[in-house]
Formats: C-alpha cells, structure tokens, sequence
C-alpha cells in the first residue's frame, strides 16, 4: 500500500521504467542516491528519443527546416527554465554542461574582471567542492583571499561570522559571497534570501548554487534576488550534460565571454570580434541540443506536479525516516533535526562500519545510497569524519522503501555486532 500524501506514488513511480528493474539477485531497486543524480520519466527518454529520430539537427545556423524545428525546441527549453525559476527574460538563461561549469563561468569570466589582489570571495563550509575550487583557482590567482562561514554542530551556518565577514566588507573588500541553497550533505536549507539582503545592503553580488535546491522546491529568483545562480538537469529528471546558469541581466551584460568560437559571435574579423547578444554570447560552440530539449519534458513534467507538492512529499518522507533512524542504535545523524530547515537529504554513520561497506550491504538488499565524502571534503573535515553513507529521496519513493532501507540497516547492525 502506498501512501497517500502530497503526490500520486503510485502512478509517479509508472512513468520511470528503471524503477521497474530487479537488482542484487532479484531484490527490488530502492533508489536513494537522487542527490547524485535522479531518474528519468519515459517522458524525457522520449523527447530526446523524439529529437533524435524526426529532427536531429544543429541550432541557430541553417534555414532548413529540421534546423528550425531544433532551433524552436531548444528555445523553448530555455523559456521553461526562466519561467520556473522566474527570471525576467530568456536572456538571463546561459546553458552550460553543468552546474559546476555553471560556477566556474562566472570564476573565470565575472570572477577575472572584478576580482584583484587582496580582495575577499565568501563561501561556506558547507560547500559542494564545484563551489570551492574554482574559487580557489580565481583567488590564488589573483592573490585574493578566501573567507569560510563556520557551521554549528546541527548543522545550520553560523550567521553571526557571516556578518562579520560583511561588516568588514569596506576594509577586506569582499567582492562576491557564494553559496549553497541546499547542502547535499547535511540538508541544511541555507536561509540565502536574509543573506543576500545583508550582502546587497553592502553593495556585494551574491551567487547561489541552486544544484539541491531548484530540483526540490519552489525557487523564485526574483524574490531570492540573487545575482548569479546555478543548478544541474539531471538532478531534476532531466538529462546529464545540461547545466543552466542564471545571471542578472544588467551583470551579464558587462561579463566578457568564457568560449571563444561558434556561435557566440556575430561577426569574426582577422583581428577582432563582435560577440553575439545574450545569452548566446555565452554559448560557444554546439551545445548539447538533444539533452536541452529533454530537459523540457522534465520541466513539464514537474510543473504538472507541482513544486509546492514535491517539497511537501519530501518533508512527510524526511519525517518519517529521520524518526525511525534517530531510534536506531549506533546512528550519528547530521544535518538539522527539523525538517522546515532541511531538504531530503540524509547524512550519518552507524557505528564504526566504514559507510562504503554500508553502502554494499544496502546494495545487497537493492538499496542505492551513496557513501563517501560527497565531494564536500570541507565539510568532512569540519564533521571530523573521513566519509558519512547518504540516503536522498525523490518525488518516487515511498514510506516502504524507506522501511526496506532501515530493515537493511539492522541488518548490517547484526554484521557487525553493534
Ligand atoms: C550542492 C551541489 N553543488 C554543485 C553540484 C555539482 O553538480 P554537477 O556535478 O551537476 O555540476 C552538486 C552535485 O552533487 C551539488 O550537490
């Protein structure tokens, strides 16, 4: 029996043929690794399916009519994507591969031009490291420096620094703050509107990395009024190989361009060129048209749902697996304990079993959860741990797979006698 709850389970769970295939020897698939990446609905397989067969063709250039049909479809992807997150204009929507691409093109093309020797970027312990490095390899070139907002033992960011770090802002002169809506480790939602106010009452842009954020709740960039953002598809039912990077207009207008090449020119002369209009200035070469034009599927497909829902689906599924894991003996959670501050996300360590040996007893009983340091080695470190075991959940798990989770967790309790 399914629960009934914010969304229709049952009939979600129709339209993803893999969660219909058998693993381990027979087990049913438990799919809790969706901050990895999620899976995909027949809808999306058939777009790209569709593109492939009836209209494959590049974008932009020729008059044809497979041309214009690509073109059409790949626009209007763009359309969704700025409606969904309410930006003002299809001009502040650059396609990129990904999220990190999507961060590392404001590094090097905002980044390059306003950050200068001993300047200050902000960022967070809690940061993916696709929000860390490449604000490692900007500073360290241009001998800038890198401030970090500390977090507490539950989780939550510790404001009072990031004030501080703001009211030092005119003597340390911070450019940018840059964070995580949503830490794919701990849960944790960041509070990112209150922080951008205090930031923009300094003058300082803030860019927010939306990757566990925009897939799960509703995101409104127009309230959040942040400056840059960026975020993935395939975390989003969508494709790999699509990132979308949304930057305020009056910004990207003055940003010089990241790949030189295609597409992104008007015209190319021996010695110099004249650089195509917004966004495609930012879209050098043949971009990943077919990928593009899924994503729509995956966008239609959660507007039917609704975002208000998938979020609310999520909070009854955190609710319930945070009650139930918290009484298993041996459990360290991480990551706040009330789920109004946190996403469906859900860190911890059992015992002294190593989460990667976890993380094959799961796969024994069909479970995927993902073990590791989730590319978050920071936050490890401030954890004081070398890796934790994670369980995401998506708008197609159920109470029941979460059942089957824990039961194979007292399972490996029994292995290892804790
Ligand atoms: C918070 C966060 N930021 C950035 C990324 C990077 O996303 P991608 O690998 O799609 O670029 C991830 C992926 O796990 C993430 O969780």
């Amino acid at each position: 029996m399914m629960q009934k709850g914010a969304l229709n389970i049952e009939k979600i769970r129709e339209d993803f043929p893999i969660l219909k295939r058998k693993v381990s020897g027979g087990k049913s698939l438990v799919y809790l690794d969706n901050a990895a990446t999620t899976q995909k609905p027949l809808a999306v397989i058939n777009a790209i399916h569709d593109y492939y067969m009836n209209y494959n063709s590049n974008i932009h250039r020729a008059v044809h009519q497979l041309a214009e049909e690509a073109t059409l479809e790949f626009e209007k992807t763009r359309e969704k994507v700025a409606e969904f997150i309410n930006a003002r204009s299809t001009e502040e929507i650059v396609f990129t591969r990904n999220a990190t691409e999507a961060i590392n093109l404001v590094a090097y093309s905002w980044g390059r031009t306003n950050v200068k020797k001993e300047d200050r970027i902000v960022i967070t312990e809690l940061e993916h490291h696709s929000n860390i490095v490449p604000w490692q390899i900007l500073t360290s070139e241009k001998g800038a420096k890198l401030d970090y907002v500390g977090t507490d033992d539950n989780g939550y960011l510790k404001l009072q620094e990031y004030m501080n770090y703001l009211e030092s802002s005119k003597k340390k002169k911070v450019k940018l703050v840059s964070v995580s809506h949503m830490s794919n480790v701990l849960g944790t939602i960041v509070p990112v509107n209150d922080m951008i106010k205090m930031s923009h009452e300094k003058g300082i842009p803030v860019l927010i990395d939306a990757a566990q954020s925009v897939p799960h709740m509703p995101v409104d960039v127009q309230k959040m009024d942040c400056d840059f953002m960026a975020f993935s598809a395939h975390k989003m039912l969508g494709p790999t190989g699509v990132g979308i990077l949304y930057v305020k207009k009056e910004i990207l207008e003055k940003m010089p361009p990241f790949i030189g090449g295609g597409d992104m020119i008007k015209e190319v002369h021996k010695y110099e060129t004249r650089y195509n209009d917004l966004p495609y200035k930012f879209e050098g070469g043949t971009p990943n048209i077919a990928d593009v034009i899924g994503f729509s599927a995956a966008i239609d497909y959660l507007n039917k749902l609704g975002m208000d829902k998938v979020r609310e689906h999520e909070v009854e599924l955190t609710e319930y697996a945070l009650d139930i894991i918290t009484k298993v003996k041996g459990v360290t959670l991480y990551g706040p304990r009330n789920t109004k501050d946190r996403g469906g996300v859900i860190s911890f360590n059992i015992g002294d079993i190593h989460p990667h040996d976890l993380a094959t007893i799961m796969n024994d009983h069909g479970v995927a959860i993902r073990s590791g340091h989730h590319c978050a080695q920071v936050l490890m470190e401030r954890l004081d741990v070398a890796a934790t075991s994670r369980a995401s959940f998506y708008i197609y798990n159920t109470k029941e797979e979460i059942d089957i989770f824990v039961s194979a967790l007292g399972e490996a309790r029994r292995l290892f006698k804790i």
